[in-house]
């Protein structure tokens, strides 16, 4: 990304207001010190979507979404942060510093222009070429019409080496930018480039804004050459965080609210030639956790249509909990029996996969079917993995209600206890994992209290930011026991550059780690009574609690050396207790004395 200055993007920020900008997009009504309406990305029928005059901060309280003016755009107008930043400086007439001094986005410009440009190549290729004929065959062989060939800007990479090398020279791009793009191969044994991509049925992979960004090549004759060869990893281009066909299938899976992911580009193509056009292809990978969040954005639910092998089960069991972690629901398509999506609209119909996806079975009835199929239910072992299988699922799902349903259903299924299920759940809830992973001190109950805690001190200096200079050396940041919280204090707290510390403002830089949702929503947190009181007070109890915790943690090692009779142990711990008894005594007449 380039590098604009924090100062430039701060001034951009400001020059824009957000309550403006949304209310273009949003119909908004004022609420109090706030802006209300419905939320554009989950459907609601009453305003959970807040917007900030005061903090630049709009938050949805329905589904978590929030963030500032940069993040509304990119999130609802699909920009990335750098064309957001751009949009908004045009619309405040700030004038950025020309691109070809930002070194890092004219190196991503490169790339989508050569992708561009092949992808252009081979379009053309396929439909001029004398070379192209047994291509415009292969297709009409396998039933692909030109309406697809063309919405899917589908090409032909003719046998030569250097075609595309050709091209693109003569469009003023050198073979060292197509490498970059991963377009070309560097010879073995001499200098120089030869294409990638010879003699294959070229699909054009694309963001979701439509750019291409890859390629996948697939041979026309069944030979000893792999089925597919595809564009590595480029800046451009990370497989695990792109979904096959989103940007054709983007608004026909808002409007159904509901897509479907297959795994191979055929199988997509086929599906929206049988007129599902919600529909999205991972490209044979296993499905990624930033491809599920990608997809959240768009749907609610996602059936899974892979192929009825033992790998396609595999990956859509594994998909599966995928969507569930980014809070989609799931159904599951099974075909018969050693066919995949595309054969399966061939061999059928189109009516049949339309009809067979309007009742694809739950997820849970899909992992019920096929591991009770799989497993010895006389054995005990068997059941207890079928039960820790089923728990392991419902563990992804983020929303209690729904846990709870899932946990009643598994158990009459199964005829077993709910408790049984309860504890698989826990079992293999990540939230349990990292408590073990990390050293306890503290326990269940004063966590939950210190987390409260912890959100109110946040807030109230998120939303004061000009006190947070006097709380620098008062709040320690180690006091803050939930990871996030932490790294917000840290945010707050520990740098003293220029760059004022708004709400706003730190989500410029703190939008890549993910915390743009606790923040607006933090920001929105009403804290009763004066701030400074309140902060004062807070900040106080934040360090005793952690005393507390410290010194009963100081006390149960202490019972153990006794019991072991570890004299140097019991020193050892006498001295720290005393230590920390100390420091809380000055702490106490500190604050008295304020
Ligand atoms: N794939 C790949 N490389 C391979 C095989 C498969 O990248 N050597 C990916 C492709 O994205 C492919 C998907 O995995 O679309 C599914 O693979 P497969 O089912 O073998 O191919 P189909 O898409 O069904 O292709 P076709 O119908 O032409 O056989
Ligand atoms: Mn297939």
């Amino acid at each position: 990304m380039a590098r604009l200055s924090d100062e430039l993007i701060e001034e951009i920020r400001e020059h824009n207001d957000i309550v403006e900008l949304i209310s273009e997009y949003v119909p908004l009504k004022k609420q109090g010190k706030n802006y209300a309406g419905l939320c554009p990305f989950h459907e609601e029928k009453k305003p959970s979507f807040s917007v900030s005059p005061q903090r630049q901060i709009f938050h949805c309280f329905g589904c978590g979404m929030g963030g500032n003016i940069f993040k509304f755009l990119m999130e609802y107008q699909k920009m990335s942060f750098l064309d957001a930043v751009r949009f908004l400086a045009d619309r405040a007439h700030i004038t950025l510093p020309a691109r070809s001094t930002d070194g890092d986005s004219s190196q991503y410009e490169a790339l989508y222009k050569a992708n561009h440009l092949a992808a252009a190549h081979y379009y053309q290729q396929l439909q001029e070429s004398a070379d192209a004929e047994k291509a415009r065959r292969y297709l009409d062989r396998r039933g692909f019409t030109a309406p697809i060939v063309e919405r899917f800007r589908l090409g032909y990479a003719p046998p030569g080496w250097d075609g595309l090398i050709n091209r693109a020279r003569r469009r003023g791009i050198d073979p060292e930018t197509l490498y970059r793009a991963g377009l070309v191969l560097k010879r073995d044994f001499a200098e120089g480039y030869y294409d990638r991509f010879r003699d294959r049925l070229i699909f054009p992979i694309t963001n979701v804004s439509g750019k291409f960004i890859g390629f996948g090549g697939r041979v026309l004759e069944e030979t000893d050459e792999v089925k597919y060869i595809n564009s590595p990893e480029t800046p451009i281009y990370q497989k695990g965080r792109v979904l096959y066909g989103l940007h054709q299938a983007s608004q026909a899976i808002r409007q159904a609210g509901r897509a479907v992911i297959v795994e191979g580009y055929t199988d997509l193509l086929s599906l929206v030639q049988a007129g599902v056009d919600n529909v999205v292809a991972s490209l044979g990978t296993a499905l990624t956790h930033p491809q599920a969040r990608l997809l959240s954005r768009y749907a609610k639910e996602a059936i899974l249509l892979y192929d009825a092998d033992s790998a396609g089960v595999a990956a859509a069991e594994r998909g599966a909990d995928m969507l569930l972690g980014a809070g989609l629901s799931v159904r599951v398509l099974s075909l018969p029996a050693g066919m995949d999506p595309d054969q399966a609209i061939r061999e059928k119909g189109a009516d049949y996969i339309v009809e067979a996806l309007s009742r694809a079975e739950t997820l849970l009835d899909f992992k019920l079917r096929y591991l009770l199929e799989r497993q010895d239910n006389t054995s005990i072992s068997s059941q207890a993995e079928v039960i820790e299988a089923l728990g392991r699922t419902v563990a992804m799902v983020a929303d209690p209600i729904k846990r709870g349903l899932y946990v009643r259903e598994i158990a009459e299924r199964l005829k077993i206890k709910e408790e049984l299920v309860i504890l698989a759940i826990d079992r293999a809830s990540p939230r349990r994992k990292r408590k073990q992973e990390a050293p306890v001190t503290v326990d269940e109950m004063v966590t939950e209290g210190a987390e409260l805690l912890e959100r109110k001190i946040l807030a109230l200096l998120l939303q004061n930011p000009d006190t947070i200079p006097n709380w620098r050396e008062k709040i320690l940041t180690e006091d803050f026991s939930h990871p996030d919280h932490r790294r917000i204090a840290e945010r707050l707290l520990t740098s003293d550059r220029s760059v004022p510390k708004t709400s706003a403002n730190l989500l410029n830089t703190l939008s890549d780690m993910n915390l743009d949702s606790l923040i607006s929503e933090l920001c929105f947190l009403e804290v009763e009574g004066e701030p400074v009181r309140m902060l004062t007070d807070c900040a106080r109890k934040l360090a005793n609690d952690r005393m507390q915790s410290e010194l009963r943690r100081l006390n149960e090692e202490l019972r153990q050396a006794e019991q072991a009779k570890d004299q140097a142990r019991i020193d050892r711990l006498t001295r720290k207790k005393k230590d920390l008894a100390q420091k809380r005594f000055n702490s106490t007449s500190a604050d008295s004395a304020r």
